[in-house]
């Protein structure tokens, strides 16, 4: 017989992918002030309301074509907080996320590509009213025809459909595209339906709560909704989230109907020309006048940001300056280092014209404390039970070491506590991986010693 096992939420929960800073719901503030912990966060309380501070500018649009720098030791949270700040802005801002490195390892032109970067991290809302026929359905009669090719198939070339609100009905006849489109979508009467006749679409909502209760269902995958009221035909606003790099692919498929598309079904050019985004801009800037779309520049964030070149440079110092550029967040761990591309020395590798414009925050190493509720949370986060003394022991290594180093051996150190039939791991366990796994400064001093040994 076969057996059904019911998937319970435990279970689903196992697969939840635990990255570097899965912990990290937030910035942890409350109003201009850091809590010591909070939303996965420990210490860093400057940095922490340095950057609630940007958030709330951000957030107010007052930030733009603005910059901040994250400059701190290795494993201090620069990128933790970068984090937060995207967490806090919430859904609707866009941040786009990446590495120094990534620049120089895609398949496109390097400006394309931070052009496209920097569009994806402008987002806009675009308002449109429409006239749109909205109710439940009452009756549905398709009307069908034999198909011209083979008259023993029926095909449906149009239907009768009345709608209705809680105030009024219609009886609406559609042409056959209409009637595909309700065989297609299995609409049926009892179903909350919308009609945009301009479009040309029809699409259903959901099931009316009364088509329920007559049809005596308990469960329905469907949406259940209530029948609207006021009138049939009604004006209605709808907002389209769109990033100026969505619209930019959108329009240059539209336009890019050239003979190759017909026969391979459009080209996938992944460098869009700039007369595209012209049109682009002007068709936003236009609705921006209407009032029919707000803008919501959102945030680029440029991790290993000494790892720029100059060329990147002067086009982030111009591209600052235009009307349209997201807030660019960058963070680096390096002091005084030259700038890729030239001989010129400077602070963290960044050209001084660039940094002048920068507002820069610090992150400092941690104290011993905050390593540990660090590894605390980390080891919550990621279900790892742990003995007292053996956190103590971690932090320890954490001091000595990295912050990082000693998050990286939690999970190996429960593999080996579960190999030994433990729940928790114990000083023990936390032992063995850390004669197992060396951190950076053993590692190199590993490799001295051998090349002394060799060169001898
Ligand atoms: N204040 C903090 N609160 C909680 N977790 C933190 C904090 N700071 C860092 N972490 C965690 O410690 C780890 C290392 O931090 P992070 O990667 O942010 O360092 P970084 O400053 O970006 O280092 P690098 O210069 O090497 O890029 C991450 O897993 C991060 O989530
Ligand atoms: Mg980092």
């Amino acid at each position: 017989m076969a057996r059904v096992k019911e998937v319970t939420a435990e279970s689903i929960r196992e697969w939840e992918r635990i990255s570097a800073h899965s912990h990290i719901t937030g910035l942890g503030l409350d109003g201009l002030r850091a809590k010591p912990v909070a939303d996965g966060m420990v210490g860093q309380i400057e940095a922490r309301e340095a950057a609630g501070l940007v958030v709330r500018l951000i957030k107010q649009g007052k930030f733009g074509g603005r910059a901040v720098l994250l400059v701190g030791p290795p494993g201090s949270g620069k990128t933790a907080i970068a984090n937060a700040i995207a967490k806090e802005l919430g859904k609707d801002v866009p941040f786009v996320q990446l590495a120094a490195s990534e620049i120089f390892s895609t398949d496109i032109r390097k400006t394309e590509f931070l052009t496209q970067t920097l569009r994806k991290a402008i987002g806009a809302r675009i308002h449109e009213i429409r006239k749109v026929y909205e109710g439940v359905v009452k009756e549905l009669e398709i009307e069908k025809a034999p198909h011209p090719y083979n008259p023993y198939q029926q095909i449906p070339i149009g239907a009768k459909i009345k709608i209705a609100t809680k105030d009024e009905s219609k009886t609406l006849k559609v042409d056959q595209s209409f009637a595909i489109q309700i065989y297609q979508q299995g609409i049926e009467t009892g179903d909350i339906v919308q009609i945009d006749p301009e479009l040309g679409r029809i699409v259903k909502l959901g099931k009316s709560e009364e088509a329920m209760k007559e049809k005596g269902y308990d469960i329905t995958r469907e949406r259940i909704l209530p029948v609207p009221s006021g009138e049939v035909l009604k004006e209605k606003e709808f907002v389209y989230p769109v990033t100026l790099h969505s619209l930019d692919v959108a329009f240059a498929r539209e336009s890019g109907s050239d003979i190759f598309s017909l026969f391979f079904g459009g080209r996938e050019s992944k460098e869009i020309e700039p007369e595209i985004r012209q049109q682009v801009d002007e068709y936003i800037k236009e609705l921006v006048q209407q009032g029919k779309c707000e803008l919501l520049p959102g945030v680029v964030f440029i991790d290993e940001v000494s790892m720029l070149d100059i060329e990147t440079f002067a086009f982030l110092n111009r591209a600052m300056e235009q009307e349209l550029c997201p807030i660019l967040i960058f963070a680096t761990n390096r002091g005084i280092t030259t700038v890729r591309g030239t001989d010129i020395v400077s602070p963290h590798g960044i050209p001084l014209d660039l940094l002048d414009r920068l507002l820069i925050i610090n992150t400092r190493p941690y104290t011993k404390d905050e390593i540990k509720k660090i590894l605390e949370i980390r080891a919550e986060k990621e279900k790892i039970k742990i003995e007292k003394e053996a956190l103590e022991y971690l932090t320890q290594i954490g001091e000595k070491t990295s912050l990082r180093h000693a998050i990286q051996l939690l999970a190996p150190a429960y593999e080996v506590a579960k190999e030994n039939k433990r729940e928790r791991i114990s000083v023990e366990d936390i032992k063995f991986v850390e004669e197992r796994f060396v951190d950076v400064k053993r590692s190199v001093e590993y490799m001295k010693s051998l090349e002394e040994k060799f060169l001898k």
